[in-house]
């Protein structure tokens, strides 16, 4: 497993992290994760999933970078603490390493919303600051809505299906040392070769490829999500070998011929 370093905070994690949306895996995948490096897991208090990761995790808490999400509908001030009190309780630790606001909501100030981030911070209840799904312009505000910290992820869609982010949140983090984690890396399945597995050309140029470098089409996918800078993916999977599958996309590179390929096969 290869590390990136989460924005400029000098903790390093994983390329390959755990998604656990609609995980039903029980601690097998979570824990063969682990064993395999990938030290970054991801829940939200949105997933309820956080019972079931605090679990997996208790005796090996030290080998996990932890992160959450408060919902975008928790944003005012008090609600942030109570939704971070509830997400210790849950995961059953003392510390969230990387706290994440799940997506902007507009009738909350953002200084309202960033200072209970802030405080958290603290109250040592938080290690780092992170958002998901906001924009270039939303990121701007959170982070000058701060004064002590750096805004250091947005998590946010991008797969070869969904490219949007490269028109600018991909340079704009790039420039700004803000790691993006990209969810929802393999279409929600339909790249790694499944049933609903793409009919089209696009398909075929990805299987082909994979064929040629000796790995899945899944692998290719994620491996494809790593040309970009600053970016670590977390699949989700609630299956010990495909957790296996997809930790195995980290450790090697496709030729930027072959990250060419797919870019055509797979347009803006
Ligand atoms: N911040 C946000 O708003 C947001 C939104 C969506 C997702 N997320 C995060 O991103 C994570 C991943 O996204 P996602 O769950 O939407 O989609 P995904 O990881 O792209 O795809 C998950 C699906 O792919 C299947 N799969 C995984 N690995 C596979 C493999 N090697 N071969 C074949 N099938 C495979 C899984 O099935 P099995 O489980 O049966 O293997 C599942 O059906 C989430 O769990 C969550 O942590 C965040």
């Amino acid at each position: 497993m290869e590390y990136r370093e989460l924005g400029s905070t000098g903790e390093m994690v994983s390329e390959i992290g755990l998604g656990t949306w609609k995980y039903k895996g029980g601690p097998g995948p979570l824990h063969k994760g682990i064993e395999l490096g990938a030290n970054l897991i991801d829940t939200a208090e949105m997933y309820r999933t956080e019972d079931a990761v605090g679990a997996a995790i208790k005796d090996r808490r030290d080998k996990v970078f932890l992160a959450t999400k408060v919902l975008g509908s928790n944003l005012r001030h008090d609600a942030v603490l109570r939704a971070a009190e509830n997400s210790l309780r849950l995961l059953d630790g003392d510390v969230i390493d990387l706290y994440q606001i799940h997506w902007s909501n507009r009738s909350v100030p953002i200084a309202e919303t960033m200072g209970a981030m802030e405080e958290l911070v603290e109250r040592g209840m938080v290690r780092h600051i992170g958002v998901s799904n906001f924009s270039v312009a939303e990121m701007k505000e959170a982070q000058q809505a701060m004064t002590k910290n750096p805004l250091v992820s947005n998590q946010v869609l991008y797969n070869l299906k969904n490219r949007q982010i490269e028109r600018d949140l991909v340079p704009y983090c790039a420039d700004n040392d803000i790691t993006i984690i990209a969810f929802t890396p393999l279409a929600d399945g339909s790249l790694a070769g499944r049933s609903r597995f793409l009919p089209d050309r696009r398909g075929s140029v990805l299987e082909q490829l994979a064929k040629e470098v000796g790995k899945t089409p899944a692998q290719v996918a994620l491996n494809w999500c790593l040309s970009r800078p600053n970016m670590i993916v977390i699949p989700k999977t609630n299956s010990v070998e495909r957790t296996i599958e997809n930790c195995a996309a980290s450790g090697w590179s496709l030729t930027t011929d072959q990250v060419a390929m797919l870019d055509n096969a797979f347009p803006l």
